[in-house]
């Protein structure tokens, strides 16, 4: 027992900076829950001006939580709000961040291309121990890493939207993946508050190859004429429990993400019907319609 609390202990230890990549609708949320459990955080993105917004996300969405968290006591939750403002750093140089991290997290844009050539250049300025981690919810972890000479030091890190709301965290591993490594991660997943669940390297993980399908086949069931978006949100939230209705959801998710997934699904298993591409969800992308953050999708929210 003394040795595996040791062990853990140095683990955790090891993690004290991290370098979030990607200061968006995810980044933003990692570096919050990071910041807000004692890590040093240092928050990149390509411009100035977007990672200046990212932090006026950061600070409001922190505003929330200690509204909740510290509503007896204003002066903790002032000091808490401080505290974790002031672990957070923002920068435009990826490579000079990370030339003095223990972990990389990445949540840039959804395409492979564009995650191989940042962990490639990662992979020749980062130190030895640095562990590197995508947010990716459909690529396969193995084909980001592909690129880097580290493969048994990469793995997954899934958070879901939104990050210092929601309570999970899937950890994923390849066949690469070094069991440190998975231990590091799933330590530093529960050391930012989140429960962990242990995930294979398969298309979605567990929880994005259960909803993403589900709320494509709600799509179907619209496009069937079979029920109005409305009342299957209904059905769902007061029939199964769901906070959310699968429109409901999708629009918050971006029904361009939910399409890039099936799209990306459908070429790997063109036999599989629930990977199906909808001609509905097509059309709403085309016409950008990509749910709340657009103003509209199923829903309008102008
Ligand atoms: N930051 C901080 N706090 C926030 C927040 C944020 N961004 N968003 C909500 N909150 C807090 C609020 O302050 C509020 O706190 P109180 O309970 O103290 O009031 C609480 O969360 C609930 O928020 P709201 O009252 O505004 O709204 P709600 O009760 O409808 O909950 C929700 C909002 C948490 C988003 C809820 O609707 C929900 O759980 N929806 C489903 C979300 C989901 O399924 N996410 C996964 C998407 S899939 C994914 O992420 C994976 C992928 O790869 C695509
Ligand atoms: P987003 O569009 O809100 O943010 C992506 C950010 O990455 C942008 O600010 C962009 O400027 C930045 N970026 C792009 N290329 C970059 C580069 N080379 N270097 C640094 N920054 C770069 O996207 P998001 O919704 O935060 O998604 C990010 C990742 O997280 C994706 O892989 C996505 O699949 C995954 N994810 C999304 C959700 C969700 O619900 N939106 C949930 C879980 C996981």
């Amino acid at each position: 027992l003394v040795r595996s609390l040791s062990t853990s202990a140095s683990r955790q230890a090891a993690i004290k900076h991290v370098t979030v990549i990607g200061g968006g609708l995810m980044g933003t949320g990692i570096t919050q829950v990071a910041a807000q459990s004692g890590h040093n955080v240092t928050m990149c993105d390509v411009s100035d001006d977007i990672v200046q917004k990212g932090l006026a996300r950061i600070q409001d969405s922190l505003k929330r939580v200690v509204k909740k968290k510290y509503k007896d006591d204003p002066t903790a939750g002032q000091k808490f709000f401080d505290s974790t403002m002031e672990n957070i750093r923002i920068d435009t140089n990826v490579e000079r961040v990370a030339a003095s991290t223990d972990l990389v997290i990445e949540a840039i844009i959804e395409n492979l291309d564009i995650k191989q050539k940042l962990f490639s250049s990662l992979d020749k300025v980062a130190p030895q121990h640095t562990i590197f981690a995508s947010n990716t919810s459909s690529l396969p972890i193995k084909d980001i890493a592909s690129t880097c000479e580290r493969q048994d030091r990469f793995g997954g890190l899934h958070f879901f939207n939104p990050v210092p709301v929601m309570k999970l965290v899937e950890v994923v591993r390849f066949g690469a993946t070094s069991n440190e490594t998975f231990q590091s991660l799933t330590d530093f997943g529960q050391a930012v508050g989140k429960t962990t669940v242990s995930c294979k390297d398969t298309p979605g993980f567990i929880v994005n190859r259960l909803l993403v399908p589900y709320m494509m086949e709600a799509v179907r069931m619209l496009e069937r004429g079979d029920a109005s978006a409305k009342d299957i949100d209904v059905a769902m939230k007061l029939g199964a429990g769901y906070p959310m209705g699968p429109f409901e959801l999708t629009d918050y998710v971006g029904i361009d993400t939910c399409k890039f997934i099936m799209d990306g699904w459908h070429e790997l298993d063109p036999d599989q019907p629930l990977f199906k591409p909808s001609e509905l969800v097509n059309k709403l992308v085309a016409e950008g319609k990509l749910g709340m953050k657009s103003g509209e999708g199923f829903y309008s929210y102008k």
